[in-house]
């Protein structure tokens, strides 16, 4: 669902680079993070396709974060970078406020029985963190090929009122990553959206 007069993805307002950011990547490039990165298939095609961009992928799950890191190591890019660690927690406790320019959230795991669902990544708490830490124009990017779980995530960004939902177009790095391939290569169809923060709220 799109709003009247929402920017596309991509139009961002220029917000001058956090000093935290500065820090970790040498450069006052645009930030973007990856929540469960996986074994890094997305951040290496995220950064062949824009170079300028600073990327963040956090992953709790030990054999995956070392594939990424192999990976990011591999390119030798001072602008990828990989963190093994709770997302949530990181971004609720120590990501600056207004510093991110998009959250790429790419088959979080769907946990589909009943008693698992508090383990799933996408909550009203991950939300609230992303509203905080984006900047003004910021877009947080979905995928999942469960389409039932695609539809409660949408709900669950939708019913804060710093996000509206706005079209889908080649920004989203939905297809570039090692789950996407995958499914793809089996036929399934993948859910994608795109959210835009909204200046205020
Ligand atoms: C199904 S995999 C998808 C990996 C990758 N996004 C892709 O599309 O290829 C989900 C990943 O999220 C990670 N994950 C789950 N909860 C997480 C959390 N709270 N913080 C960081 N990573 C998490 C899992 O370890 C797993 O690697």
């Amino acid at each position: 669902m799109t709003h009247p007069g929402d920017a596309l993805p991509g139009a961002e307002a220029a917000v001058p680079a956090h000093p935290f950011w500065v820090e970790l990547f040498g450069n006052d490039g645009p930030v973007e993070l990856e929540v469960g990165s996986g074994d890094g298939t997305f951040l290496r095609a995220a950064a062949m396709r824009d170079a300028e961009v600073n990327l963040l992928g956090i992953e709790n799950a030990y054999p995956r974060i070392r594939r990424a890191e192999e990976r990011v190591a591999a390119m030798g890019s001072p602008r990828v970078r990989t963190l093994m660690a709770d997302a949530t927690c990181v971004i609720r406790t120590i990501v600056p406020a207004a510093s991110v320019h998009a959250y790429h959230i790419y088959f979080p795991d769907p946990w589909p029985k009943h008693r698992h669902a508090k383990r799933r990544v996408v909550t009203p708490a991950l939300v609230r963190a992303l509203a905080r830490t984006l900047v003004p124009g910021g877009h947080v990017f979905l995928a999942t090929d469960v389409h039932g779980y695609g539809w409660l995530m949408r709900g669950c960004v939708l019913a804060h009122p710093a996000f509206v939902e706005v079209p889908v177009d080649d920004t989203h790095g939905g297809l570039l990553t090692g789950f996407a391939r995958k499914y793809r290569a089996r036929g399934r169809q993948v859910f994608l959206a795109t959210f835009r923060r909204l200046d205020a709220s």
